[in-house]
């Protein structure tokens, strides 16, 4: 048997275990996969510029936001109906995510209920992702049992008013049917103003929807695009993401997903200014594979490349990763037609 030492290895390795249909519900993307492979892609154009002869015996990647700490900048994005990966579904999910201190999204399709995951990871920190439907009924529900079950934030997904990815069915929350093409800002401000708990807009993709989420008063932004899943064509995360650090100016943290299966990625987005990373397909590679052992194992094959990284770029913390450790490689080639010009 192959070992399986990246995120790559576990996701072949997947593909040879799930039936062909959920193998493509979870790999697949919208339109023609620019964007899926966008999101992948544009991380391999950056470069990275280590520090060398720093003091990196002693390092950490311990990381706060919103007031939680976390052992690692790296959370769970929320993703539909584990159970297509594995009998254990989202309560291995969650127990992996408690047991290695990171945040887990809980998507509002689940194939569990969300008072079972709560029981299963009573310590884990958990956020509820949200969908906004016609009937805010339905929403406020879903808020109030996520408070009850002691979710620490609402995490409101704003990039499908229709709805490009192909839910098959849910089990606890049976929501599929009507996305809420009608909704607009307005909306987001009635749902910070039924909640105390924080909420954070996922799916901003540009500076002018950043900085209205920041100007209603949101606590957080995750620049997503869906993992390639809706709009095909848009740019990669990691293309946008300086241009929404710059607007937003610190005064919200900022979360990235999309394409991320690496450590250096992970370093590349944390020098780029996000706060912190989310993966979407990786743990499921990983819950394929080993259930909840095999969503610790993709978490610490992680933590390991992250650590690595930091440690051969000449970060001790991830504080100390900043953005002059990055160049685009487009940056090089400007820099090398100079040089050659003057000669
Ligand atoms: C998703 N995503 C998603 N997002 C969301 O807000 N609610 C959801 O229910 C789902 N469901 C879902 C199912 C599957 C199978 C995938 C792959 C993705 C998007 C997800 O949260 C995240 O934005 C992307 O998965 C990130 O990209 P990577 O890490 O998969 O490349």
């Amino acid at each position: 048997m192959d070992l399986l030492d990246t995120v790559e290895d576990y996701h072949s390795r997947a593909a040879s275990i799930l039936p062909s249909n959920a193998y493509e519900y979870i790999s697949g993307a919208a339109g023609r996969s620019q964007t899926l492979q966008l999101n992948r892609t544009s991380y391999d154009r950056i470069r990275i510029r280590p520090r060398e002869l720093v003091n990196v015996e002693r390092r950490q990647l311990s990381s706060t936001l919103l007031g939680m700490n976390f052992d690692m900048p790296v959370g769970i994005s929320p993703t539909a109906l584990h159970r297509l990966a594995h009998a254990d579904g989202e309560l291995a999910t969650a127990r992996a995510a408690e047991k290695m201190r990171i945040p887990y999204v809980l998507s509002m399709f689940v194939s569990t209920s969300i008072e079972q995951v709560a029981q299963a990871a009573p310590a884990g920190i958990k956020w509820m992702q949200l969908y906004l439907y016609k009937d805010r009924r339905i929403s406020e529900a879903v808020v109030r049992r996520a408070e009850q079950a002691g979710f620490k934030a609402v995490v409101l997904t704003i990039d499908n008013p229709v709805n490009e990815d192909k839910i098959i069915e849910s089990g606890d929350l049976n929501f599929a049917a009507d996305f809420n093409a009608s909704t607009t800002w307005t909306d987001v401000e009635w749902l910070i103003s039924i909640t105390t708990l924080p909420i954070i807009v996922k799916g901003v993709m540009t500076k002018e929807d950043a900085l209205r989420a920041v100007k209603i008063g949101v606590n957080a932004i995750i620049v997503s695009n869906h993992g390639g899943r809706q709009l095909d064509s848009v740019s990669a995360t990691i293309e946008v993401l300086p241009d929404i650090v710059a607007a937003v100016q610190g005064k919200v943290p900022i979360i990235i997903d999309g394409g991320v299966t690496k450590g250096t990625d992970i370093f590349k987005a944390l020098a780029m200014g996000a706060n912190m990373v989310f993966i979407g397909r990786a743990p499921l590679w990983g819950l394929t594979v080993n259930g909840q052992a095999g969503v610790e194992e993709i978490l610490r094959l992680l933590q390991r490349e992250l650590d690595n990284t930091m440690a051969l770029a000449g970060c001790r913390t991830v504080e100390e990763i900043t953005k002059d450790q990055v160049l685009h490689e487009a940056q090089y080639c400007l820099t090398s037609l100079v040089t050659f010009g003057q000669k």
